[in-house]
């Protein structure tokens, strides 16, 4: 191979916008493309020449389960190939393990000697097209990080007849507003897992309760009111969702202190869980329930806003207002 064919190689590998890695036939990380610095988190000079399960694995070779935490490394020593094989990697520089989607191939010398090994990772959750379509297909790509909240998801769907869906469109809406008001990607991918999980303590509360066409008795309303700290206590046992669990916990707070469990006010609320409680109460008014029909977006948009400053943060409820642009129309009080 001629120079300029090497470098127009190493241009092209540097101008992809997913990371590519390769291995030598110990595992010891060959060559890293300029995107694997930003998406895997890490510096090449620090990791070259060093051991792959070291640098990215934290040195765990296989998961808690007995499986390979790396499909590079799996091939490398199986010489089994995979195609889209979901991994997460704990980067230093995010809160939650990413999730890739990885391609990999065996290395093999002119002997056919296995050599070493590469990988190209897909980022997961940025093409929220293939998140979406992966889980409605239910197919077996689905990272196990997200199997679990998907999980939990269907878990109360299966009990309460109004969070059957209830929680994606929550999750949606989150996910929506928490951009329009300019947080990190990060963030944003946290207000979505959020808005999946966030009442999944209603396991806790009997199905005739949560299903009542009537009005609720005292005791059945606190009941119900113990959902945020049963759903925070369940999810605080998974160790990746420690940074959801205070934002569960604080999802029936109000902005003018008289929510539960804890009667905070304003800024004291975690920010995702006032983007919550806007998100879940607009998709509460615009479905239907046991006890009333779904309320027109117009009539919905105009109460969000009777309630801004008062039971919603101001600042969310505007955002909203924004990404809802189209129905802005709507009857005003
Ligand atoms: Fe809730």
């Amino acid at each position: 191979m001629d120079g300029e064919t090497a470098s127009l190689e190493r241009l092209a590998l540097n101008a992809l916008p997913c990371p590519v890695v390769v291995v030598n036939a110990s595992g010891i990380l060959i060559y890293l493309n300029n995107t694997s610095e930003r998406e895997l988190g890490v510096k090449k000079e620090e990791v070259i020449s060093r051991s792959l399960i070291e640098s990215l694995y934290g040195g765990g070779k296989f998961d808690h389960r007995g499986r390979y935490s790396s499909a590079l490394i799996e091939t490398l020593e199986t010489g089994r190939e995979f195609s889209l094989r979901p991994e997460e990697i704990r980067t230093a520089l995010d809160v939650l393990p990413k999730v890739f989607l990885v391609d990999t191939s065996i290395l093999r010398d002119q002997e056919r000697r296995v050599v070493g090994a590469c990988a190209i990772y897909h980022n997961f959750l940025r093409d929220r097209r293939l998140l979406k379509a992966t889980v409605m297909n239910r197919l077996t790509t689905v990272s196990e990080q997200f199997e679990t909240i998907y999980a939990f998801a269907e878990a109360i769907g299966a009990r309460d007849q109004y969070t059957m869906g209830h929680s994606e469109k929550v999750a949606e809406y989150a996910r929506l507003i928490a951009e329009a008001l300019g947080l990190s990607e990060k963030e944003v991918d946290l207000a979505y897992i959020c808005g999946i999980v966030h009442d999944v303590g209603k396991i806790g509360v009997p199905e005739n309760v949560l299903n009542k066409p009537g009005a609720l008795t005292e005791e059945e309303f606190e009941q119900i009111t113990r959902h945020p700290e049963k759903g925070a206590t369940i999810l605080s046992h998974i160790s990746w969702l420690e940074h959801v669990v205070p934002v569960v916990l604080a999802h029936h707070e109000r902005y003018d202190g008289r929510g539960y469990p804890r009667g905070l006010r304003g800024e004291e609320i975690p920010l995702l869980s006032r983007i919550l409680a806007v998100a879940d109460a607009f998709d509460a008014m615009t479905s239907d329930r046991s006890y009333r029909k779904a309320l027109p977006v117009p009539v919905a948009i105009s109460e969000l806003k009777r309630h801004a400053g008062g039971q919603f943060d101001p600042r969310v409820v505007e955002a909203f207002m924004h990404i809802l642009g189209a129905y802005q129309g709507g009857k005003e009080d």
